[in-house]
């Protein structure tokens, strides 16, 4: 059977820790310092961001009792209040309201462009990860937390966001306790296509139905055989389920009435 942990000809320090990431959910009870912190923002800052926009904000939480209410918000997930430091990564097109007042401009109809919200939504993610890297290649593992999302305007109140701003996801950061086996992704053929977008049906159902037993048994090792599932059985089920469907609503409310 292939298997499918990243492996490459060209490895080097940063590949290698590249492919052995797998996010961790039990952590020290251990602080970052303020150094560690500041490393992970800044390599966070050093992201590519569209056009400079930087249409992003990060939000640390130290208080534990705003970690315990978030953890709760986040659909009882402990590791969202035991860790060493929690961040919450926010799209933010709230300075770039301030900049049209600082500069008179009216930049209504792109602040509320489907774009721009674009924008953000990516300046976001690439911010995000680098802070990952930054923080695994210090020793420490993560583990992005889109549970916020269940209850998005619970979690604006209690950051006391401005108009503008979309609490996107957290991410636990802090010394592992317990590390999982590294998580098998698909093939590469199945990601990668030169030239075109390859369409071979026959060879797209095999290549999912390959990647269905080593996720299989990646999860019956992973739980000593109380757990099977396949990818696709995973995701058929989940898709199944839509999931806070609240959002389109809740953008709009938020100044984001997208065009
Ligand atoms: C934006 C985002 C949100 C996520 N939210 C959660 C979450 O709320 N809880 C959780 O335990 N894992 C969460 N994850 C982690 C994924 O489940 C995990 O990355 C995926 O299963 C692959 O496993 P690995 O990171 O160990 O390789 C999230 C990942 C991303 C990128």
């Amino acid at each position: 059977m292939k298997v499918y942990i990243g492996r490459t000809g060209l490895m080097n320090q940063i590949i290698e820790a590249l492919l052995s990431h797998r996010s961790v959910r039990h952590f020290e009870d251990k602080h970052l310092s303020k150094e560690q912190i500041e490393a992970i923002v800044l390599s966070a800052q050093a992201a590519s961001t569209s056009s400079f926009i930087q249409a992003y904000s990060i939000i640390g939480i130290t208080d534990p009792e705003k970690k315990k209410k978030l953890a709760e918000l986040a659909g009882n997930q402990s590791y969202v209040a035991e860790n060493g430091h929690f961040f919450i990564f926010c799209a933010d097109l709230h300075r770039h309201e301030i900049i049209s007042e600082m500069e008179e401009k009216d930049i209504m109809i792109s602040l509320e462009s489907t774009e721009k919200f674009m924008v953000m939504l990516i300046d976001a993610a690439l911010a995000a990860q680098n802070a990952a890297i930054a923080a695994e290649s210090l020793g420490l593992g993560i583990c992005y937390i889109g549970g916020i999302r269940n209850n998005l305007q619970e979690v604006c109140d209690l950051l006391k966001t401005p108009k503008r701003v979309i609490p996107l996801f957290g991410m636990a950061v802090g010394y592992p306790k317990k590390l999982n086996e590294i998580k098998p992704r698909l093939p590469l053929s199945h990601i990668y296509h030169e030239n075109e977008y390859e369409q071979d049906a026959i060879n797209f159902r095999k290549q999912l139905e390959d990647y269905n037993e080593v996720i299989s048994q990646y999860y019956n090792e992973r739980t000593s055989g109380k757990r099977k599932d396949t990818w696709t059985e995973q995701m058929a089920e989940m898709f199944s389920q839509p999931k806070r469907m609240y959002m389109n609503d809740f953008i709009k409310k938020h100044g984001l009435d997208l065009k």
